[in-house]
């Protein structure tokens, strides 16, 4: 993608995908990326409507509003596209390896680095998208997260000792991502989010709005969908919905007692 991009910042602001919709929405957009920016958030949001702290100025916050080609159909090869272009960017500063729970978390250390949460405008036809806004997130500074979170989420800083530059990485994030954003549906992009997987070969628990059962997740499919087995060997394909990895520990304890 060659257009310039516009880059709107805030220091603090309630989330910057609200911002990016309001943006879209409001008619002053002229369809070029941009990129809304914030150190800190008010009412940050994830998948399901929860919460994503960003109250702090610990991390890197940020929402790219821009109009996806037709190339692309679904919205999960741009998770996978924004996961891509985040973890290149953290790595070519760290040298550390990120991976990626299925399909939107970012991980270090068995804990949530950072999410992705993707938010679109359908066409009136229905046919593809207006616009599409990438909102992420990554936990960057400081040793200790809130409370609630702390069990589950963490920081770079905790994890490798370094304190990254965030404009730095916020550029070459940006960079990546708007630079290879017409290769995010190729076998390349799918074959680099594949490899950073921890949820493949894991015993998961998968939730939906109607069920939850356990199952291995056995194979991701070319349209980013996850493959699972269940005890009983049937094949199901799972398309959204949360599935979390069981604690190795977890599993380990059940197998002694079988
Ligand atoms: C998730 O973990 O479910 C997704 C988290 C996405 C958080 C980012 S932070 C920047 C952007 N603004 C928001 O309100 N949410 C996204």
């Amino acid at each position: 993608m060659k257009s310039e991009i516009k880059i709107i910042r805030y220091d603090v602001t309630d989330s910057t995908s609200e911002r990016a919709k309001q943006y879209a929405k409001g008619g002053e957009w002229d369809g070029g990326p941009t990129v809304f920016i914030a150190d800190s958030q008010t009412m940050g949001r994830g998948r399901y409507a929860r919460k994503f702290y960003s109250e702090n100025a610990t991390g890197v916050y940020l929402s790219l509003l821009f109009k996806p080609d037709s190339t692309i159909s679904g919205t999960t090869a741009i998770v996978a596209h924004t996961a891509n272009s985040m973890i290149k960017a953290i790595e070519e500063r760290t040298k550390t390896e990120i991976k990626i729970k299925w399909v939107n978390d970012l991980i270090l250390g068995e804990k949530k680095l950072g999410g992705i949460l993707i938010e679109g405008g359908l066409r009136a036809d229905g046919q593809g998208y207006d616009y599409l806004i990438s909102g992420i997130g990554v936990n960057l500074f400081g040793n200790s997260l809130p409370h609630e979170i702390r069990d589950v989420a963490t920081t770079l800083e905790a994890q490798t000792g370094q304190k990254v530059d965030k404009d730095e990485l916020t550029a070459a994030f940006i960079e990546h991502f708007f630079e290879e954003l017409d290769g995010a549906a190729s076998a390349d992009a799918f074959d680099f989010y594949r490899s950073r997987l921890i949820t493949l070969g894991a015993d998961v628990i998968a939730k939906s709005l109607t069920e939850e059962y356990e199952a291995k997740a056995t194979d991701l499919l070319s349209d980013y969908s996850l493959l699972v087995t269940l005890p009983d060997g049937t094949q199901k394909r799972i398309f959204t919905g949360e599935v979390s990895v069981k604690p190795k520990s977890q599993v380990k304890a059940k197998d002694d007692n079988d």
